[in-house]
């Protein structure tokens, strides 16, 4: 039990490598040595044939005899072993190979793990906005709700671009009773408050004066927040206050009018990714509207 211990030889798989590629090299240059004695008996073999026995002795090549091409030809082969030996299989062999493969290995293995840094840096942030989302929204149906032209223009100059009464009866019937919050300049773009609907403004002002009723907060996060109670707050604009509530918002109502305007303001891109179409009516031009337009509702996925 407490006898000696038997040492085993320890090679490793690289020593082992090492060893095995050693004596490959051992036998190349042995070979290239073999190739050049029997290159130089040959060509004092090939001299004799020609010059003292007499082999081919009438057989020229440009004025000179057959063996001087004949050794000029295995001299170059000779040098084409010497050049392979030297120079193909010490820079290109199996070790110039390996290490071209470690490195590529090297870089693929470096991209994976950047990509996997990436994704679970994207995976929090999703997960971080997700909770950030409940947090604030209270799970609420927070909608957006808006009128956008087909390259996303939503007004000029304060005021909305055109005038569809369609759309309008349509804004008044989903936001009736409901708390619609909206930027400093989209309020300041009615006349007077609208009828049945609490206002939520959003300003950086810290003193800004409202009327009664009109309830003023700082930013987005506190607006959604004074609509807790409400089962479906509303998103009303302009464009400052969409932009920032696109990552927020749980539905859509937009109002897709198929024209294209000049504007100062637009509606942002919506993702397919994010969003998908769940209603989609379409609505004619007629006296009354100057332009197609349609009521498009998105869920997000
Ligand atoms: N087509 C539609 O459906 C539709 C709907 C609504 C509006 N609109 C149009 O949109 C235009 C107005 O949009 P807009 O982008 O110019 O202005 P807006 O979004 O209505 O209001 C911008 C203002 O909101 C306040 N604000 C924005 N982000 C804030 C934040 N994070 N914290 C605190 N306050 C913040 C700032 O007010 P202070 O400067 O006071 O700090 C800012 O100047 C108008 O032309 C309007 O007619 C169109």
């Amino acid at each position: 039990m407490f006898g000696k211990k038997k040492t085993k030889p320890q090679i490793d798989k690289d020593q082992l490598e090492l060893i095995e590629n050693a004596q490959k090299r051992i036998k190349q240059k042995k070979r290239l040595y073999i190739h050049f004695i029997i290159f130089l008996i040959g060509a004092v073999f090939l001299i004799i044939a020609n010059t003292a026995l007499g082999i081919g002795k009438d057989i020229t090549f440009f004025g000179k005899e057959w063996f001087l091409f004949a050794i000029l030809i295995w001299l170059f082969l000779l040098i084409y072993h010497i050049f392979s030996v030297f120079i193909i299989h010490k820079f290109m062999g199996k070790n110039w190979e390996k290490a071209q493969l470690d490195k590529l290995i090297n870089k693929q293995q470096e991209r994976i793990n950047k990509l996997k840094q990436g994704l679970i840096k994207e995976e929090a942030l999703v997960a971080q906005s997700e909770v950030y989302k409940k947090t604030i929204t209270n799970n609420a149906n927070l909608t957006i709700i808006v009128a956008a032209a087909e390259n996303n223009a939503i007004g000029k100059g304060n005021q909305l671009i055109w005038h569809l009464s369609d759309d309008l009866k349509r804004f008044k019937a989903l936001t009736n009773g409901h708390y619609i919050i909206m930027g400093r300049k989209t309020f300041e773009s009615f006349p007077k408050p609208l009828p049945n609907r609490t206002h939520v403004v959003i300003t950086r002002q810290k003193n800004y004066n409202a009327p009664n009723g009109v309830i003023i907060v700082n930013n987005l996060e506190d607006a959604i927040d004074a609509a807790k109670t409400d089962s479906q707050p509303f998103i009303i604009g302009g464009g400052e206050i969409y932009k920032q509530a696109m990552t927020l918002a749980d539905k859509i109502e937009l109002t897709r009018v198929h024209h294209s305007f000049e504007a100062d303001t637009f509606f942002p891109e919506i993702d397919d990714a994010i969003w998908k179409e769940t209603e989609n009516i379409f609505h004619k031009k007629d006296k009354n509207h100057d332009y197609e337009f349609s009521f498009i509702t998105y869920e997000r996925k």
